[in-house]
Order: structure tokens, then C-alpha cells, then sequence
């Protein structure tokens, strides 16, 4: 079965396939630097994810799927949640946001933070379901290691006593809010029965 990503994203993309396992061919929605953004105004991950995934599965031949995703912090008040990707602005790369980070966060000593992705899967304008993944960390007081993305240098994972950021992604992926999140999508595909299917949300 092949599966067609709404991601144009090298990082995630590599995890979505270490998560499938072979068990489901993932492939980069061709074209899709060519196609006008989707909207993404929601105010949650599924919103935004169905609204993505609705958008873009009239550009595929078959199953396509959307992910939203982004870090909460508790002392933030779940900020920056579903604007973890431009929270220092626009077009803000992973330092300047990981610097804006660091610099609300100040001295707390409340550091606790949740990765969260939702992925949605659609077909020709169909939503069929989405997909909620989340994993539990604290916010470093320094960015360390090379591997990953986004946020991952500040994202402490105490059963790995390190960042994300210091671990192979294939570490990563066992635990990762992104690697649940697909695989309670392919469980769902798996059980081939659309009656159980969470509630598109
Ligand atoms: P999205 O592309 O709208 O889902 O934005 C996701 C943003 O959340 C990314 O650009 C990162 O800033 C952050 N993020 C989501 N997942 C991860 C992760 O696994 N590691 C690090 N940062 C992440």
C-alpha cells in the first residue's frame, strides 16, 4: 500500500518511514512545492491537520495524510503549541525559535514540555480519521546535540537521560509523538474496518 505525505519536510519524512517499517510505502506528495500552500488557521493540531490533509488529498492519486504538530510548555501555557514552527515569526529558523524558547522560559523551574503530533488521513476530499501521538520531556536550559529538528536540542527525554537532539533518529522514532501518531494510523489501516475509526475530529 502506498501512502502519499503532505510533508516536504526531510525530518519528518524519514521518521514517518522508520515508523512504517516497510509495512506501508510513504512517498513525498510529488509536486508539492508547486502547489499554493494550504490554509492552516485552526487553533488545534486536528484542525489544522484535517485542513492539510482535506487540501492536499486533491492532489493525490490515493490515501494521503497531514501532520500537525508542536511543542507545549506547561509554563507557557502550552505555548508554542500549534505555532511551534513560526513562533520567532514568519519565516523564524529552528535557532531563532529554540533562542525565543529559552529567553520566555527564563529561570523557571517548571521546564516540563509535550511534543504533540496529529496526523490526519484523507482521500479526495474525504477525511477518514485522525491520529493523535504525544511523548512527555522538559525544556534543557541548553540546546544539545546535532540530530533531528525543530526543537529537539531542548527536548530532554528523561528515559533516554538526553536531548532528542542527541539521539539517532531511529531512537527517536521508537518514542516519538510522530511515531505514535503514524503508527496508530496504520493499526487503524491495519484493522481494515473504517466502523472503528476514531471520529474524524
Ligand atoms: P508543522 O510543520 O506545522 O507541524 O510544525 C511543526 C513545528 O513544531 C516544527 O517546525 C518544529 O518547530 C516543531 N516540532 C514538531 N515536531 C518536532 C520534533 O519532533 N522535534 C522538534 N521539533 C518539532
Amino acid at each position: 500500500m502506498t501512502l502519499w505525505g503532505a510533508t516536504s519536510n526531510p525530518g519528518k519524512l524519514r521518521e514517518f518511514r522508520l515508523a512504517a517499517h516497510g509495512e506501508v510505502e510513504i512517498l513525498a506528495l510529488p509536486g508539492l512545492e508547486e502547489i499554493p500552500p494550504a490554509e492552516e488557521t485552526g487553533t488545534t493540531f486536528e484542525a489544522n491537520a484535517a485542513q492539510k490533509a482535506l487540501y492536499y488529498s486533491a492532489y493525490a492519486p490515493g490515501m494521503l495524510f497531514a501532520d500537525d504538530s508542536g511543542l507545549e510548555v506547561e509554563a507557557l501555557g502550552g505555548a508554542p503549541g500549534v505555532i511551534s514552527a513560526r513562533f520567532a515569526g514568519p519565516a523564524a529558523t529552528d535557532e531563532a525559535n529554540n533562542r525565543l524558547l529559552l529567553e520566555k522560559l527564563g529561570a523557571a523551574t517548571d521546564r516540563t514540555a509535550r511534543f504533540v503530533c496529529v496526523i490526519a488521513l484523507a482521500e479526495k476530499g474525504r477525511l477518514l480519521g485522525t491520529f493523535r501521538g504525544a511523548v512527555e520531556g522538559r525544556i534543557n536550559d541548553q540546546p544539545r546535540g546535532g540530530h533531528g529538528f525543530g526543537y529537539d536540542p531542548l527536548f530532554f527525554y528523561a528515559p533516554f537521560g538526553c536531548t532528542f537532539g542527541e539521539v539517532e533518529p531511529e531512537r527517536k522514532f521508537t518514542v516519538s509523538h510522530r511515531g505514535q501518531a503514524l503508527r496508530a494510523m496504520l493499526a487503524w489501516l491495519r484493522a481494515g474496518d473504517r466502523r472503528n475509526c476514531p471520529p474524524a475530529r
